[in-house]
């Protein structure tokens, strides 16, 4: 049976993958593919459904990105949004205009006739708008269904021809009812059934990437984290022991993490591979000595796992495919190139251009960190694994100001251990966006049993962030912080004194270097 599928064109709209990940909450496969794919492509994918996104253009400019005509006359229902719907307005004969005055954010729209695509929606609906252009007047043949005091054009339709439009964006959460009239239009104007699951999208990986890899050796950088691990388990059920996954124990990870992910991973875990744990302890904490600088960290850090990647990788032999767990956030921001340089951010995602590979896959670029976590558990990846909170490529090194020595390590390991220890106690771990402890680089006098102590501070952190570029100091309970202070004082060797960071971001970063 063919899969129900729709395709999402991508007129350069910022929420573009948000379109297809809500079109896959629906449980209908979705993809988004650009705005001037070829015709005869989009026709052999068969879809069910067509959505055009919004876009930063305006439709009468020289460069406005327009998509053929002959689109509309295919019989597959369209959905326009914003400079989508407004295309398909100029397209078709209607006009669009700069509006008088630009609507931006949460905006009531009166639904004013009866539409399939509002089906159970209120007359008065909240939904989020961001345009400055705007439909003066529906083409011939089209019916418009909703109106906002500003825009005479909110949504329009011709059910005859399953043409939809509408201005505002269906697919943000501040749309309170876009997700009813997302799943309005792909179960009641394209009439699919919803026949995608989370378990499609792992069978049907499974399925291409042994047809493309064929009996090809496979290679991946595996750190433990979430999107790496889906990534391995993906290939390892696709090719099995063609795959062999290094992962590099850079001496910078969490207490006991080493362990952890090699009983997972390893030749006593659950899956068939090849585990290669490379012990480079002693060579980073070498090339460490005496560097106290953040990005010099950073960058040592980096140059030194690709070069010790690089060495296994020659180990092993003429390797034909790369695997990389990029995902779709990590897309977008390589995409923003041309933003100022915070951190230089390290993680798989810059791996050997050295080592000849033919090709680099990346079976998770499409979706989003919750997806993937779905992926995980469709694939039996543990729960504790799954639900990780994201670990930075340069691992404590970012977490312990200036030099990092072995002892320092120790030190951080031990103390991020007893928090997350407690907040897991405290039945908190899965609401947080990251938590965790640094090493300051300050001692402080202090006393413990009549004596005199000169001991570290260690600082803990917790954020709640949904795409960590903000995040807002979480707010702790006051017994866990404290209980959670006591424990480090008293067990770990080294520390005196336990601050907790007030810094949202910005002015902050989540890190500390
Ligand atoms: P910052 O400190 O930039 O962190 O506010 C934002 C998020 O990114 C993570 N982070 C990194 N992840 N390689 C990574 O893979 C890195 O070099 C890196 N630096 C920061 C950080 O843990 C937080 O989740």
């Amino acid at each position: 049976m063919k899969k129900e599928m729709i395709v999402v064109l991508d007129f350069g709209g910022q929420y573009n993958q948000l379109i297809a990940r809500r079109v896959r909450e629906c449980n209908v496969y979705c993809e988004v593919h650009p705005y001037n794919m070829e015709l005869e492509q989009l026709k052999a994918m068969d879809p069910r459904g067509i959505i055009f996104t919004g876009g930063p253009n305006s439709v009468y400019g020289a460069e406005a990105p327009r998509c053929g005509k002959e689109l509309f006359e295919l019989g597959i229902p369209i959905l326009g949004i914003c400079y989508g719907s407004q295309l398909m307005a100029y397209m078709l004969g209607g006009k669009v205009e700069t509006a008088p005055v630009s609507e931006y954010g949460k905006t009531e729209v009166k639904v004013e006739q009866p539409s399939a695509l509002f089906d159970g929606v209120q007359d008065d609906t909240i939904c989020w708008m961001s345009h400055t252009d705007y439909i003066s007047e529906a083409p011939e043949g089209f019916l418009v269904t909703a109106h906002t005091p500003v825009c005479p054009v909110a949504a329009m339709e011709c059910e005859g021809r399953k043409l939809y439009a509408v201005q505002f964006h269906p697919e943000v959460m501040h749309t309170q009812e876009g997700m009813k009239m997302l799943s309005n239009f792909v179960y009641k104007i394209c009439g699919c059934s919803g026949d995608w699951k989370m378990g499609s999208f792992v069978e049907d990986t499974i399925k291409s990437l042994r047809g493309k890899i064929g009996d090809g050796k496979v290679l991946c950088a595996l750190s433990g984290g979430v999107d790496s691990s889906v990534a391995a388990v993906l290939l390892s059920r696709a090719v099995g022991k063609q795959l062999t996954c290094v992962f590099v124990d850079h001496g910078l990870l969490r207490k006991n993490e080493g362990d952890e992910v090699e009983a997972v991973f390893g030749p006593e875990g659950a899956y068939e591979l090849n585990f290669i744990r490379v012990d480079a302890r002693e060579r980073y904490y070498e090339k460490l000595k005496g560097v106290t600088e953040p990005e010099q960290k950073r960058k040592i850090i980096g140059a030194e796992f690709i070069r010790v990647f690089e060495e296994e990788a020659r180990k092993i032999g003429k390797v034909d495919y790369l695997v990389q767990g990029t995902i779709y956030p990590d897309v977008i921001e390589s995409g923003l190139g041309k933003s100022a340089v915070i951190k230089s951010h390290h993680n798989v995602g810059g791996l050997p251009d050295v080592v000849d590979f033919k090709e680099i896959i990346e079976p998770l670029r499409l979706l989003f960190k919750d997806e993937v976590r779905k992926a995980g558990l469709e694939l039996g990846i543990p729960e504790y694994l799954v639900y990780r909170q994201p670990f930075p490529g340069p691992g404590l090194g970012i977490r312990i100001i200036g030099e990092v020595t072995a002892e320092k390590v120790r030190i951080v390991q031990e103390a991020d251990a007893i928090y997350r220890e407690e907040i897991a106690k405290a039945g908190l771990n899965r609401g947080l966006g990251q938590y965790f402890a640094a090493l300051t680089n300050m001692r402080s006098v202090g006393v413990m049993g009549d004596g005199r102590t000169y001991d570290y501070a260690i600082a803990l952190r917790a954020v709640n962030t949904s795409d960590f570029m903000t995040a807002e100091v979480s707010e702790l309970p006051w017994n866990v912080l404290g209980i959670t202070a006591n424990r480090i004082v008293n067990e770990v060797k080294g520390v005196n004194r336990v601050l907790y960071d007030l810094t949202s971001k910005p002015p902050g970063t989540v890190e500390f270097e």
